[in-house]
């Protein structure tokens, strides 16, 4: 009822503002900005080629679209080797830089560019040193800005752990089980964020971990404590945007050295949780935040 009502008023809006906007198209002034209905959104992510994973992009879009309606809304993705895998199947996503470029073709003034990170590592810095240079060009997009990933400050950390217990930890979790999430890890100084959730983990709950696929705390070190404590019981969490390529193999696949395979050997079941931290509204919140508050700053 609630959404109905919204959809009908923004119906009406449509109606009565139609007419107005229609006269920026007015011969005589010449066709209309690019963005004169604000400043274009660009979505950045690693990328999937999981389908099902697909899911927690859909939401993301959903959420920005309602809260910027009037914003022209592009993805791109970072990895090549998803973009190429996806290219073979016929579903062509663009770079960065290749969404920038159209961006800037098409005569967008202005751009906020959000990255779809957990953390601000390796690829955060690269869209953001590649996507200000387009400020630079000649006949270049006037102001770029580039939004900060989910985790950036300290009050970031606290509100996704506490969105993780709430809503991704499932309810039948008992306060004996242990919850390991799953990290990416990188070979940047960023790396270091996910040793500060550990703590900050421990702190809330001592049965909360986390370990990392590439980087520290390694999911050894993470076990090694699981095994001393006499936990029987783990949950799997991917702390990731997407329940991908890691989450279904790494952590819960069937070889030999996935986080699962790990754990039974050393005689503690688990428990995989195959969700994307992006189907979680509560999550998809932080990356809203800083939308927000850089959509804030080029208006
Ligand atoms: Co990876």
């Amino acid at each position: 009822m609630h959404r109905y009502v919204q959809g009908l008023i923004f119906t009406l809006l449509l109606v009565v503002l139609l007419p107005v906007s229609g006269l920026a198209g007015d011969p005589v002034t010449g066709p209309p900005a690019a963005d004169s209905k604000g400043p274009a959104i660009l979505l950045v992510t690693f990328g999937t080629s999981v389908p099902s994973a697909q899911v927690a992009f859909a939401n993301i879009e959903k959420q920005v679209k309602a809260s910027f309606p009037s914003s022209e809304i592009r993805w791109a993705y970072t990895s090549k080797m998803i973009r190429k895998k996806l290219a073979k199947s016929g579903i062509i996503v663009d770079s960065p830089e290749t969404a920038m470029a159209k961006l800037m073709d098409e005569g967008h003034a202005k751009v906020v560019v959000q990255s779809l990170h957990m953390i601000p590592g390796a690829e955060f810095h690269e869209i953001y040193a590649n996507a200000k240079l387009f400020e630079q060009m000649s006949g270049g997009i006037g102001k770029v800005i580039v939004s900060y990933p989910m985790l950036t400050t300290d009050e970031s950390m606290e509100k996704v752990l506490r969105a993780i217990a709430a809503d991704v930890v499932p309810k039948e979790r008992q306060p004996e089980d242990a919850v390991v999430l799953m990290g990416h890890g990188t070979h940047h100084p960023s790396d270091a964020i996910y040793s500060a959730l550990m703590y900050k983990l421990q702190q809330r709950d001592p049965n909360m971990y986390i370990a990392t696929v590439e980087g520290h705390p390694t999911f050894d070190e993470v076990q090694e404590m699981l095994v001393k404590k006499d936990i029987e019981k783990v949950y799997l969490v991917p702390f990731m945007t997407v329940a991908g390529d890691h989450a279904l193999n790494d952590m819960a696949g069937d070889e030999p050295d996935s986080w699962k395979s790990q754990l039974a050997k050393a005689g503690i079941e688990s428990v995989p949780v195959l969700k994307g931290l992006a189907e979680f509204n509560s999550l998809v919140e932080l990356w809203l935040d800083n939308l927000k508050m850089a959509m804030g700053q080029v208006k």
